[in-house]
């Protein structure tokens, strides 16, 4: 079992390192700003831990509830309406910062701008937020969804009046590229969350879009007087990834930045491998990809973001679906005292990983290379609710993808 735990730790030297002209403290300001100004805007808790922390034998254990974020139980929309307003933007010749929600689903820029077909592909959240922000801009908007998708999930879709279809025998990033085909032959504006060559500026914006959670866990922590020294980001494309990571080294130059650890499935595992490699070429998993986590079933890095993780990520983890489930029964059933939080498959991947890292003994040279000890205050993010809501009760209720391995957990009093 311990196997299907990998790791590679990163050791760029200091003098290679991406600069961070366009994920940084600036950028993820003004994104901010942007979403401060939706009437559905309210920062997502921050959740500490503080029983579970001593159990784990931690000092601190955040995790930030993205599942609050504007009624769509994920933090997808961050990513999808910013790219969406500095296209509208760009389009107008103005700046984002002038151009607030009110004025953005305004009759005034919806004359000037016409009619427009946004399109993405998406397991889910990324397409529900595309769908969302279209609808609040009287806009259309067409989704792709891969092969095996969540029927709930699509038709959350379809509830903001996108129209989105299951495309049998195609991966996401199949899906990707037939989206951008209808994109290039109808005039469609293609929305991506993940970047190739020729196609950068959306998915850039999509990544400051995401920074705004990462702005808020800083100001939360602030508050709290708390100092995180580790932030574990689950990663499909890396979009997220590289919005969480490129803002805090923007905060944290040098020894202050947080040890930051990226997870991904061991079945979509591509900047692990990437990582892995390390041949300054970019590696791509194919195939099915047959993960529970399906936000994070991408097999192909997001190119723009790839620099910032292979710079400023300390390490890159791949781990197994048991994992993310046992981080969603954890989360869902917590310590005496500690909140609960609903997390889905993709939200709780980080959360569960750690959680048996600190766990488990034939996990502790992982536990090492990690830097987690008793000073450790960790941040985690999780990312989506319960978004397959059959499958969430599956997981947590009748516990499937119960790891069957017979090991003893470590438990500190
Ligand atoms: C819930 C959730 N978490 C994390 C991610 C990963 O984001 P990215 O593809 O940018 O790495 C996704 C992507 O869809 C997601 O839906």
């Amino acid at each position: 079992m311990g196997e299907s735990y990998k790791i590679v730790l990163n050791n760029t030297n200091e003098n290679e390192k991406a600069d961070l002209s366009f994920i940084n403290q600036d950028e993820t300001k003004k994104a901010q700003k942007f979403h401060a100004s939706f009437p559905q805007y309210e920062v997502t808790p921050l959740v500490e831990l503080k029983n579970l922390s001593k159990m784990f034998g931690v000092k601190n254990i955040f995790v930030k509830d993205e599942s609050y974020r504007f009624g769509l139980n994920a933090f997808k929309v961050l990513g999808g309406s910013y790219a969406i307003g500095k296209y509208i933007a760009d389009k107008l010749g103005m700046d984002i910062d002038d151009l607030p929600f009110e004025k953005l689903t305004s009759k005034e820029v919806k004359d000037k701008l016409g009619d427009i077909t946004f399109i993405t592909a998406t397991d889910g959240n990324h397409g529900r937020g595309v769908a969302w922000a279209s609808h609040e801009l009287k806009q259309k908007c067409i989704v792709l969804m891969p092969s095996g998708s969540s029927l709930e999930r699509r038709d959350n879709i379809r509830a903001l009046g996108a129209k989105c279809d299951i495309m049998d025998g195609l991966n996401y990033d199949d899906c990707v590229r037939l989206a951008n085909k209808y994109a290039e032959e109808e005039g469609y504006v293609m929305v991506q969350d993940t970047a190739w060559e020729g196609y950068e500026k959306i998915p850039t914006w999509i990544i400051q879009g995401y920074s705004t959670l990462a702005k808020e866990a800083e100001d939360q922590l602030l508050e709290l007087g708390e100092k995180v020294t580790h932030i574990f980001v689950q990663a499909g494309v890396g979009s997220f990834a590289t919005g969480v990571t490129g803002y805090f080294s923007s905060i944290f130059p040098g020894d202050e930045k947080p040890f930051i650890g990226v997870v991904e499935p061991e079945k979509a595992n591509c900047n692990f491998i990437t990582a892995k490699a390390n041949d300054g070429k970019i590696h791509n998993v194919t195939g099915e990809m047959d993960t529970i986590m399906a936000g994070l079933a991408c097999g192909e890095p997001v190119t723009v973001g790839w620099p910032i993780l292979k710079s400023y990520a300390d390490a890159f983890l791949s781990v197994p679906d048991a994992s993310a489930a046992r981080g969603m029964r954890i989360l869902g059933n917590p310590l005496k005292g500690d909140e609960r939080i609903i997390s889905g498959e993709s939200g709780a991947a980080t959360f569960g990983a750690i959680s048996e890292i600190l766990q488990r003994d034939d996990l502790l040279e992982i536990k090492k290379e990690l830097k987690l000890d008793e000073n450790s205050v960790i941040l985690f993010f999780s990312t989506e609710g319960d978004t397959d809501f059959v499958h969430y009760r599956q997981v947590v209720w009748d516990g499937y993808y119960t790891n069957k391995e017979n090991y003893n957990y470590k438990i500190m009093r």
